[in-house]
């Protein structure tokens, strides 16, 4: 074997390794479905955009393929040879050549733009009165999702109904959070559903998002928004019609478990805690789930499969390592937010048994797990 042959072989092997692990990216082991494959959608947004998808990247995959092919099978027939050295004929200002290869990705671009544009417009047409709407709230770092027509709100799982088309109203800001925490652009993102739409501060932008079958379609925010981006996820969980109504039903009770009792007081050790100790009533609701709050609102917490945006399974273990140490599972710059508002910054949820606060409690592990049992009663 030459060396020229061999070091061609090793380049063939180095590209094929290179191509197996980018494409190994796409795939997915039956089972395993990663749940956030726009080529898989699952309701009709997401269909009409992978239908638009399919034609213009067949095209431009064809056009690619031809140019590379065409870019080597040249570089090798008409590559230097010693003593066959002289000049190519010279076809600057050719015409025709130069009108034709103007002309035909102007061409090509014109029929692509035929079916983006009608895409585009179909995709922004309003879902009509038939919509269910939801206020969509992106936070530092996770979502709020609140029904104004049947007066609920919940944080990290965006509950809907299969079959009846989501009217999501993007905002970014509701005045409960500091002007810094409100000041950052999200983009919310359930790729089986529907594309991306930023969730900007100061403009309200809307999508609309459908199932086709009840299941589960992960979301996640795809603009960076700080320390925790990553981390901002979220659940489209879509449920039948019937399902779907008990579940507003539900969230439209009050607590399981009353905060305060009829004097006003806490009803209880835990919620001693909760109220006084800790203060968490400060960033949270627990006892009304039509309120929205500066955290989530914990009112019917146990009713959810996650919490922290949707980035762990809501277990009593994950639960109570999260009140203690919030920061340690999420990055947040949050230890300001056990200081009076505005003295440093407060964004996401403080340790309470780290750098604590000259004066202020630090937390023990009992008392996390009494907080953690309690929250846990809160269906
Ligand atoms: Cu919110 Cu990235």
């Amino acid at each position: 074997m030459t060396p020229r042959r061999s070091r061609g072989r090793r380049l063939v092997l180095v590209v094929s390794a290179l191509l197996a692990v980018v494409l190994g990216g796409c795939a997915h082991a039956s089972g395993n479905h990663n749940g956030q494959n726009t080529l898989d959608p699952k309701g009709p947004a997401a269909q009409k955009i992978f239908d638009l998808f399919v034609p213009v990247a067949s095209i431009a995959i064809f056009v690619g393929v031809l140019i590379v092919v065409a870019t080597v099978y040249i570089a090798i027939r008409y590559r230097y040879r010693p003593g066959k050295n002289e000049n190519p004929k010279q076809i600057h200002g050719n015409t025709k050549l130069e009108i034709g290869w103007t002309i035909l990705p102007a061409l090509i671009l014109a029929v692509i733009a035929v079916p983006t544009v009608s895409t585009i417009f179909d995709l922004a047409k309003d879902p009509g009165p038939q919509a269910l709407n939801v206020v969509v709230e992106g936070k530092q770092w996770w979502w709020q999702f609140s029904y104004p027509d049947q007066k609920v709100v919940t944080a990290d799982e965006l509950v809907i109904p299969a079959g009846r088309p989501v009217k999501v109203h993007l905002t970014a800001c509701d005045g409960t959070g500091t002007a810094k925490t409100c000041n950052v652009i999200h983009s919310f993102w359930v790729p089986e559903l529907n594309g991306k739409k930023d969730v900007v501060p100061g403009h309200d932008n809307w999508t609309t998002i459908e199932a086709d079958n009840p299941g589960t379609y992960l979301g996640q925010c795809a603009e960076y928004c700080g320390l925790s981006h990553a981390n901002m996820r979220f659940r489209v969980i879509a449920k039948t019609k019937d399902d779907f109504a008990q579940w507003v039903d539900e969230q439209q009770q009050g607590p399981a478990v009353p905060l305060l009792g009829p004097d006003g007081k806490p009803a209880g050790d835990a919620q001693d805690l909760v109220v006084n100790t800790f203060a968490c009533t400060n960033c949270h609701i627990l006892d009304d789930s039509s309120k929205a709050a500066y955290g989530p609102n914990l009112t019917h917490l146990a009713s959810r499969s996650t919490f922290a945006s949707g980035s762990y399974p809501l277990t009593r273990d994950n639960l109570i390592k999260w009140v203690m140490n919030a920061p340690s599972m999420i990055p947040m710059e949050s230890q300001g937010c056990r200081l009076p508002p505005g003295e440093k910054p407060c964004v996401g949820m403080p340790s309470f048994t780290e750098n604590t606060p000259k004066g202020l409690p630090s937390m023990t592990r009992t008392q996390a797990e009494q907080i953690a049992d309690y929250l846990l009663e809160l269906k």
